[in-house]
């Protein structure tokens, strides 16, 4: 991970104050994708509306999702959301690629300034409702955790809460650090 990076992390871990990347002790476990993946059935429109703290999403609301696959099952993440400070629209463009043609796992490069990639895996989804993304990052003798809940409609489904609790346990996530992204008065 490059040197800049670093640096960032450090100044928004200690700087940051109300902002903390959310970091467990251990290097990145393996972790479990969801099973009988079909990756078509997850093109289409997401809300954001669950998700970490972490050092990518700050002070970023409103985040629109758009997913298509590519070739050779590539997850293309076209990204629209709102700064919450000086309410500027935010465009993301990230291309996912399959560690494995047919598992929910991808490597995705973050950073323009570094090569190193990382790994993120859809733990679990219906397709029509809900999709839970993780991504680790190995950190020193730490690692950096990520999870996003991206759902179709602009609220969390009631009967999403028990697959997402699942999740967390079965990952040994920290349970009740998930934060609501603002999705009131967004653009169109
Ligand atoms: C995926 O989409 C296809 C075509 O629309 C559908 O037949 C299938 O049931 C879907 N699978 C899941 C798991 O939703
Ligand atoms: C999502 O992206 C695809 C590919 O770029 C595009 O064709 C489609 O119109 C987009 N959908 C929306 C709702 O913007
Ligand atoms: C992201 O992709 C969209 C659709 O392909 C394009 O219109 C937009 O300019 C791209 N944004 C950036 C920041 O690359």
């Amino acid at each position: 991970m490059s040197a800049l990076f670093n640096c960032c992390i450090l100044f928004f871990c200690l700087v940051g104050g109300s902002f903390a990347q959310i970091s467990q002790l251990g290097s990145c476990p393996a972790v479990q994708p969801v099973q009988n993946f079909q990756p078509q059935n997850l093109s289409g429109m997401w809300y954001q509306v669950r998700r970490y703290d972490n050092f990518y999403d700050i002070n970023e609301r409103c985040n629109r999702v758009n997913l298509t696959i590519g070739l050779g099952n590539r997850l293309r993440i076209s990204e629209r959301s709102v700064n919450t400070l000086s309410g500027e629209p935010i465009t993301t463009n990230l291309t996912l690629t399959p560690v494995n043609r047919a598992q929910a796992q991808y490597r995705v490069r973050l950073s323009v300034f570094s090569r190193q990639t990382s790994l993120v895996t859809l733990l679990d989804t219906d397709y029509t409702s809900f999709a839970i993304f993780y991504m680790c990052q190995d950190f020193a003798n730490t690692r950096l955790v990520y999870l996003w809940i991206i759902s179709r409609q602009s609220t969390l489904g009631l009967n999403t809460l028990g697959r997402r609790l699942r999740v967390e346990a079965a990952n040994n996530l920290p349970i009740g650090e998930l934060r609501t992204v603002g999705q009131l008065n967004c653009p169109a």
